[in-house]
């Protein structure tokens, strides 16, 4: 049996990559490492086989706790765990700095201590910044790291300790840089989830600025597999972007949803733009397609439906949700634009 570590594999992504993984391969063991914060959700892991999955919670920048957890010789340590939403990052950069960076050292410490044999560092597209709107530039492996939010920024932080063990000490590393995720699962304070969550409850659909922002939208499971084939087959020390070539407008995934589910458009109110808004996103995938032969499964059109089929069906994992701390979120956040 294979044995690999997995931190915030309660969350969005990290629970579609234990999923995956105990239903694609029978000779792996997950032990999954997650503080529970907002965003972490035991829901998310029901159902999973418990003979090959262990859940322990623990956050990533406490080191007693990981070299407690992390098991000699692990196979790999996969870190999803992260403070993951621009705007919070907006709002306050201190936890990202905490769990972002520090925690990404503390892993590569621990890694190193029990002679982990690759860490593989679940990192974003936002490192390279921003885009200009002609559809003529891509992100690429060797494009600057040019952070703009805080969010980004301990990112890409992260990558460079990530790579600093690598150049220092030899660590076996990968990092891999996927844009914008979307599926069941997802935190509703994300794009496509809070409009989904929204429009199902017939309240206002807040979009930022002209609404012309581009973001290029993979399905989870197909970010996840990218992300196991980057540790199967990925060069020591690579870098890979991950992408589904799917660049829309934020306006049209806005008003895809509302058609989905049948409501009007009125429903959509542009509020203030966020502060230091990336313009576009885009992503080329063509080094990961050829070296890893990895290729998106889910269309954009089938991804949608099946998203919007999961937040209607699961609708009490919403409430609790949107029962609980984040009515304060959503109110910070939303509510002086939402009622002007
Ligand atoms: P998420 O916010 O849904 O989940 C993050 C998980 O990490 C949660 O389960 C949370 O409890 C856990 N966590 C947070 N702080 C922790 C700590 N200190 N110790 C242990 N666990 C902690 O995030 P996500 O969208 O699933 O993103 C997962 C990873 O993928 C992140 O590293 C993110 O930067 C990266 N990523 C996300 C996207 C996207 O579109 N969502 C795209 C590219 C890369
Ligand atoms: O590109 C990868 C990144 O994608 C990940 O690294 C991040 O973890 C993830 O959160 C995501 O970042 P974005 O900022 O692009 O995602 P978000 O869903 O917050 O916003 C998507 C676009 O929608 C962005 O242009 C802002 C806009 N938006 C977002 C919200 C929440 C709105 O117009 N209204 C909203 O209420």
């Amino acid at each position: 049996m294979k044995k690999i570590f997995v931190t915030g594999g309660a969350g969005f992504i990290g629970s579609a990559f234990v999923k995956l993984v105990l239903e694609e391969t029978s000779d792996v063991e997950i032990i999954n490492f997650d503080a529970l914060t907002y965003a972490g959700n035991l829901e998310n892991l029901k159902g999973l086989d418990a003979t090959r999955h262990k859940f322990i919670k623990g956050d990533i920048c406490d080191k007693d706790a990981v070299l407690q957890a992390l098991p000699e010789n692990a196979d790999a340590l996969f870190n999803f765990a992260a403070e993951s939403h621009v705007d919070r990052s907006i709002s306050s950069a201190s936890e990202f700095v905490l769990t972002n960076v520090l925690g990404t050292q503390v892993l590569i410490d621990a890694a190193r201590a029990k002679n982990v044999r690759r860490f593989i560092q679940v990192s974003t597209d936002e490192v390279m910044g921003t885009l200009p709107e002609d559809d003529t530039a891509f992100f690429r492996e060797d494009s600057p790291l040019e952070p703009n939010s805080p969010y980004a920024a301990s990112k890409a932080a992260a990558e460079h300790f990530v790579r600093a063990a690598r150049e220092t000490f030899g660590v076996d590393t990968v990092i891999t840089r996927c844009g914008n995720n979307y599926g069941p699962r997802q935190f509703p304070e994300k794009l496509i989830p809070l409009m989904i969550s929204n429009a199902m409850n017939g309240e206002a659909l807040p979009v930022y600025g002209d609404g012309k922002n581009v973001r290029d939208w993979i399905y989870v499971e197909d970010h996840a597999r990218a992300i196991w084939l980057a540790y199967e087959k990925g060069e020591k020390g690579g870098i890979y972007n991950v992408g589904a070539r799917n660049e829309r407008q934020n306006i049209e995934v806005v008003q895809s949803i509302l058609d989905a589910l049948g409501k009007p458009h009125s429903l959509i109110k542009y509020v203030t733009d966020r502060l230091g808004h990336d313009r576009r996103y885009a992503i080329d995938a063509a080094k990961t397609e050829n070296e890893l032969g990895w290729k998106p499964q889910t269309t954009w059109e089938e991804g949608l439906q099946k998203t919007i089929r999961w937040y209607q069906e699961n609708q009490d994992w919403t409430n609790h949700i949107r029962n609980g701390a984040y009515r304060d979120y959503y109110q910070k956040m939303y509510g002086a634009s939402l009622s002007a």
